[in-house]
């Protein structure tokens, strides 16, 4: 008898499965699709579509959605997820996009992916990064904008300055000079220099290859990564090994954390607090609320952490690449750092003004390869209408800024290096160009990570002479998982 009702039930499921995966998808009919609404393969979707172009595209999901987005020769497009699970509207169509970004009470963020992974707290939920949005998300952003304003930033200087002169040294001291993977050596200098400029704290990370703390952040991208790509990753029992590190990792530098914060904690809220970094700012920012935990403190901690590394290391890295394989760049650049410095140790503030060319390089490294991405956003509960498309409730929207940097009519020779994009005087439309993306929710450190890219960079400049151990290789292979990174790692060697 159960045995008879099994199959009965599940043809039932089905034929359920199908009509509300119709109804659903007819919501979107409006805006192409794939499939398209009519496609009889409702269950799977767009499954077999997306493996098929996957494994001819190299499993690059802007090149994927985009190659599908041509085919349909449309602007806008829907991504059905199999089922009645939101599809996600894709769209390179600035005036849409633009107000998506423009509009942070609306468009929220959809839920973090690395907050907790079978109830193990990892991130954690409260960090702004992640924050979806609301109320909480623009009072934090408030308080912790001044520790990212320009006065702030001067009185960083002499610390980044540090922090260069250390990793140029240690650069300079390495035994064997003519092939240095230079790549996670300034993923230790940029943890290095937020650790120290944001946090007050002293530990060596730069000249330590094996720093528990770098490992810790290195694993937690890795196993974290596994995590939003594998679907069966959130069932507990799968991926045991990994799992296990994880939450090793999480535990260390969570506890790490938090024993540093207690001290601070308590001395601001007894009001006798002198220390003014990032962290006192992240502090007062929590402090609305007196439900508010230290654990939910540790993930504002951990998300600047995060968010401040990797990112400002691909892009000097990446930029490395790039003058390595042109000499009159290379000229240039060492050209107007040398005048920079002057007979002087050390830059000042004012003179990163002067650093024009450099920056420029960085603004075009940040162009070609953004390591962050896409951004997504939900579309609230009740229709809205955005640049004449309807959204039905709860859409999720996805901007592609790799997409828009590579779109031939903002940028045209999309995929060539050219730092000439961005001369003195040349205007730059707003939302056409958005490493750190844009509207109130743009990055909070772009300010901090273009100084300490100047700094670091124009100090191996002036201390090194750098040469191409691989001549040979013309195209920087480009690996994406959460960030976008150079594949290999970069190589650089240094005449002795
Ligand atoms: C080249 C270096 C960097 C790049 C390319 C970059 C890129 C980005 C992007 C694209 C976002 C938006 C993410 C989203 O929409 O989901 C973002 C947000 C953020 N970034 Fe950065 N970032 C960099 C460096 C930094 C640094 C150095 C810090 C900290 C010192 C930092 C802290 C943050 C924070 C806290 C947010 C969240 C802001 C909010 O939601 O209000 N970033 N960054």
């Amino acid at each position: 008898m159960i045995l008879a009702a099994i199959p009965i039930a599940l043809i039932l499921f089905v034929i359920v499965f199908h009509i509300l995966t119709y109804f659903h998808r007819r919501k979107y009919s409006h805006i192409p699709s794939i499939p398209i609404p009519a496609s009889p393969k409702w269950i799977i979707g767009h499954g077999p579509f997306i493996v098929q172009k996957a494994k001819l595209l190299g499993f690059d999901l802007t090149a994927i959605v985009e190659s599908f987005r041509a085919d349909l020769s449309a602007d806008t497009i829907v991504i059905f997820s199999p089922g009645i699970k939101s599809p996600m509207i894709y769209s390179v169509r600035e005036p849409f996009y633009s107000k998506i970004l423009s509009d942070h009470k609306t468009f929220l963020k959809p839920p973090p992916a690395l907050d907790y992974v079978n109830g193990v707290r990892i991130l954690g939920p409260k960090g702004i990064l992640l924050e979806k949005g609301s109320e909480v998300w623009y009072h934090k952003r408030r308080t912790m904008d001044p520790a990212f304003h320009k006065k702030f930033l001067r009185i960083l200087m002499d610390k980044m300055n540090e922090k260069a002169s250390k990793v140029s040294n240690y650069l300079d001291s390495l035994p064997d000079k003519k092939n240095i993977d230079i790549l996670p050596i300034l993923e230790r200098t940029a943890l290095e220099v937020i650790w120290s400029c944001g946090f007050n704290e002293t530990d060596d990370i730069i000249t330590t290859e094996d720093s528990p703390i770098n490992q810790a952040v290195a694993d937690i991208f890795r196993v974290g990564a596994m995590k939003i790509f594998n679907f069966t990753f959130w069932i507990p029992g799968t991926f045991k090994a990994e799992k296990k590190l994880l939450f090793e990792k999480a535990e260390y530098l969570r506890g790490l954390m938090t024993e540093r914060l207690q001290d601070r904690f308590d001395s601001i809220t007894a009001g006798t607090d002198t220390t003014n970094d990032i962290l006192s700012y992240i502090i007062r920012a929590n402090q609305f609320s007196d439900k508010l935990t230290i654990q939910d403190v540790v993930d504002d901690f951990f998300v600047f952490l995060i968010a401040g590394m990797e990112t400002t290391a691909i892009t000097m890295s990446t930029l490395l690449w790039y003058m390595l394989k042109d000499k009159e760049m290379a000229r240039r650049l060492v050209d107007e750092v040398n005048v920079a410095f002057g007979d002087k140790e050390e830059l000042e503030f004012d003179d990163l003004n002067d650093l024009v060319y450099l920056e420029q390089c960085i603004k075009e490294v940040l162009r070609l390869h953004a390591p962050s991405r896409i951004s997504f956003r939900i579309s609230p509960d009740k229709p809205v209408t955005v640049d004449e498309i309807v959204l039905p409730p709860q859409s999720r929207i996805l901007v592609s800024i790799e997409a828009i940097h590579h779109t031939e009519s903002i940028w045209p020779e999309a995929d060539k290096f050219d730092p000439s994009r961005f001369d003195p005087g040349k205007d730059i439309r707003p939302f056409t160009y958005m490493p750190f993306n844009a509207g109130p929710r743009v990055c909070i450190g772009k300010h901090f990570a273009m100084m300490e890219a100047k700094i670091v960079l124009a100090r191996l400049l002036r201390d090194l002479t750098l040469f191409d151990p691989y001549p040979e290789e013309k195209k920087l292979e480009i690996h994406t998982l959460l960030l976008a990174r150079p594949k290999k790692g970069v190589f650089v060697g240094i005449v002795e």
